[in-house]
């Protein structure tokens, strides 16, 4: 979809669809209230008559307004000027949305832009405005025989700046969220892929054609035979029972100084997780190819800044496996060595995502990085405790944690911290190893976190358990794209501190 920025009066618009805001209870916004004077009253009419109260995501169409040169005119309802705020803003964009896929308009031209959002400027309504669009936009039917009939809709969105003097931000905003809906896809797609076709080796592939679209990336795929010489047991151990080969895919993106040091992402990518010899039960087991997400999100972070050449340096790390049972596979009360020289007790096969990441933690150590976060699907506790609204997120640096708190308020990708605390450590005790994979009932959250921080001790890291926020089950089904709006939001506040 198109989208621009422009300044001027809505009367004078040539557009299919003019798109004016009202607030509770039967206020026209500014716009609204220009082209009123200029109908004869025509809009205060119809809002008095009890057809439009500007009740949150209500909507009517126009059309013959006199006064203005648009075909039609979309009144949507914003609800109360004090209720206005980034959830209730994202509820207008998604019903607009959903009008105009009822209406023929190809392009329109939206006011929505001047209403005031609490805390917000006009860059960020701009931005959310074009993720929303190409949020709703998405489909994948790429493995349907017969391509559904695309909805109807916008080709083409101008929204209204001020002044002249803002356009320039105003297309920065467009660009931004451009890029960020494009990662956002990118993971989306990589998610809603089944295990089948989404293998260790179609994630290698991924990261070839990045490289290929984007000649600042570079990457490097680790065979198994490249792992075991470099003593990753913990992630091979993981691999033991599938057919498909494990990969190490490390992309690394040049777009900072070559002094600058990196921000290292690493996602878990397990292509499909049946929890190994520790069987999962069978209802929703297919879900399961989404614990890749983790991966999936760092290959949109990846492309999104490729694509923007952002003046900053990222390196992604996706250690991808199956987790499959097997004669060969790995037992529950077998140990491993990890890269790192310690040894893990595996009591459950299905705690796997961290014995993956730990050894992809451990070799996130050469790339020197400034900051390293993991991204994991890591524990059905997750959402046990926090649901499906934010990701859990700890770390061994606070003002890294805050950093991410922060971005994921901004961009409404919301993150919530756990607590590491030490006390914690004692549940992962092994009375044959230097730990074992799994904490107990408990905390399982924590306990999987102070795992991973075992590993990660020589760099400033956090954590994001993604698990309640990757993906929708039910009659939506998909994979959401969660957190690259996060991590992209964090990457820009990033560059602009400095
Ligand atoms: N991939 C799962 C976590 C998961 C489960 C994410 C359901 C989203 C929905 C992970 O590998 C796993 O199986 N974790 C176990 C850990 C346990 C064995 C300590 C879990 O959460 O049950
Ligand atoms: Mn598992
Ligand atoms: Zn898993």
């Amino acid at each position: 979809m198109e989208f621009s920025v422009k300044s001027g009066n809505p009367e004078k618009q040539r557009t299919a669809c003019l798109i004016i805001g009202v607030s509770q209870p039967r206020k026209l916004s500014r716009a609204g209230k220009q082209i009123d004077q200029l109908s004869g009253g025509q809009l205060s009419t119809i809002i008095r008559r009890g057809d439009m109260d500007g009740k949150l995501g209500q909507t009517l169409v126009l059309h013959h307004v006199p006064g203005c040169l648009a075909d039609r005119l979309m009144l949507v309802g914003l609800g109360k000027d004090k209720d206005m705020n980034e959830r209730n803003f994202q509820k207008v964009l998604d019903a607009v949305y959903e009008a105009q896929s009822n209406i023929g308009a190809m392009e329109a031209y939206s006011y929505l832009t001047d209403t005031h959002v609490k805390g917000r400027d006009l860059g960020w309504k701009i931005r959310q405005t074009v993720m929303s669009m190409e949020k709703n936009r998405y489909h994948f039917d790429r493995l349907k025989s017969k391509k559904e009939d695309p909805p109807k809709s916008l080709r083409k969105l101008v929204m209204n700046v001020p002044s002249r003097r803002d356009l320039g931000a105003g297309e920065r905003a467009i660009k931004q969220g451009l890029a960020i809906s494009s990662g956002v896809n990118l993971a989306r797609d990589l998610g809603n892929l089944p295990g089948n076709i989404c293998t260790p080796g179609y994630l290698a592939d991924e990261a070839t054609r990045l490289q290929k679209t984007f000649p600042t990336i570079v990457t490097d795929v680790l065979e198994e035979k490249d792992m075991k010489k470099l003593g990753m047991g913990a992630l091979l151990s993981v691999a033991a029972g599938s057919e498909q080969p494990a990969k190490l895919i490390t992309m690394e993106y040049h777009g900072g100084d070559s002094t600058d040091k990196p921000i290292v992402l690493v996602g878990k990518g397990v292509t499909f997780d049946s929890g190994g010899i520790s069987i999962k039960p069978g209802q929703a087991m297919d879900e399961m190819k989404f614990d890749m997400c983790g991966a999936a999100s760092v290959f949109g972070v990846l492309s999104a800044v490729a694509d923007m050449q952002l003046p900053i340096n990222v390196v992604g790390i996706v250690p991808a496996t199956e987790n499959l049972p097997d004669g060969k596979a790995t037992k529950p009360g077998d140990i491993v060595t990890s890269l790192s020289g310690q040894t893990i007790e595996i009591l459950n096969t299905d705690a796997e995502g961290r014995l993956i990441l730990c050894d992809a933690l451990s070799y996130a150590e050469k790339f020197d990085p400034d900051v390293v976060i993991d991204i994991a699907t890591l524990t059905g506790a997750c959402i046990v405790a926090l649901g499906r609204n934010p990701s859990a997120v700890l770390g061994n640096h606070s003002p890294l944690v805050n950093d991410l708190i922060g971005a994921g308020r901004k961009i409404d990708d919301k993150v919530w911290e756990l607590p590491l605390w030490d006390e914690y450590q004692d549940q992962l005790k092994s009375n044959f190893a230097d730990m074992a994979n799994i904490g107990g009932r408990e905390a399982g959250t924590i306990t999987a976190a102070c795992f991973l921080s075992r590993f990660t001790k020589k760099y400033k890291w956090a954590h994001l358990d993604i698990a309640g926020t990757a993906w929708i089950s039910g009659d939506n089904k998909g994979a959401t794209g969660r957190p690259v709006p996060l991590l992209m939001q964090y990457i820009f506040d990033r560059i602009e501190e400095r």
